[in-house]
């Protein structure tokens, strides 16, 4: 396969589709056990941290240069994912013709490995309104963000930050669809990304099925947990 046929072949764009999935599927283990730090604050832990290890750690993901280099290779990998996907899609749909003259349901694949395409554009929606609350003030507005003193220097008050954006109740829901969406979307993803990279062997795929539950489970239950704690004040 030359390099021009990764992007434009079908079999090419499902393998990018493969390589950028795992690729967020890592980002996502990072992301949500970060964002978990803010759980320091729960009342058995630490009520006194107060969103501290959060902040921290927030601060140590953007003020280094590494990290921050490795954020553009994060951007590029969901912008991949994303045209790659819409490209496989419409692809699929003009090779297809028609649909099925009878609708296979279940019997043929499972509804969410059939809504990829659907699943991805929710997940998308839900990115840009998260991108919006977070990831701009952080980086170019700094709105709604107080400085607060550490050894060295400032940091920002992410913790505040989360605490304003989740004490309004359309946000949570908003996040709750957005995460609700990527479950199933990892549901097919995961097991699918390992299969289109080469994983054929039975014994790892049924290993792979599980694995692919829990992770999906696990990831989306915390990112949940998160807009919920901050809205019921149960870490402030
Ligand atoms: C639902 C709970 C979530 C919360 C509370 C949350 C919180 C945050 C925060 C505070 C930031 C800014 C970090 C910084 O720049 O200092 C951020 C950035 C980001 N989030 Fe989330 N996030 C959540 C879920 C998600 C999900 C499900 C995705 C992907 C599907 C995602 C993708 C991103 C991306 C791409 C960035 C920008 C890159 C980065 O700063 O790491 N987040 N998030």
């Amino acid at each position: 396969m030359t390099f021009a046929q990764m992007f434009t072949s079908s079999i090419g764009r499902k393998l990018v589709m493969g390589l950028t999935g795992l690729f967020l599927v890592t980002f996502l283990i990072v992301h949500a056990g970060i964002n978990a730090c803010i759980f320091a604050d729960l009342s058995i832990f630490n009520p006194e941290d107060n969103g501290d290890m959060f902040n921290r750690a927030a601060h140590f993901m953007g003020s280094t240069v590494l990290i921050r280099i490795m954020e553009i290779g994060l951007f590029a990998g969901f912008i991949l994912h994303i045209i790659q996907g819409y490209m496989l899609e419409a692809q699929n749909r003009a090779a297809r013709g028609v649909g099925y003259a009878k609708p296979m349901g279940n019997n043929g694949s499972k509804w969410y490995s059939r809504s990829m395409g659907l699943l991805g554009t929710l997940i998308l929606l839900f990115l840009i309104l998260h991108l919006t609350h977070f990831w701009v003030p952080a980086r170019f507005t700094h709105a709604g963000l107080e400085p607060l003193p550490t050894a060295t220097g400032m940091m920002h008050d992410m913790f505040g930050l989360m605490k304003i954006t989740f004490s309004e109740l359309w946000v949570v829901i908003a996040y709750l669809l957005g995460v609700f969406s990527l479950f199933w979307h990892l549901m097919h993803g995961f097991q699918s990304a390992f299969r289109t990279v080469g994983v054929h062997n039975n014994k790892f795929l049924k290993l792979l099925a599980s694995a692919g539950v829990w992770y999906s489970v696990i990831i989306c239950l915390l990112f949940a947990a998160m807009p919920v704690a901050m809205y019921l004040k149960w870490v402030e």
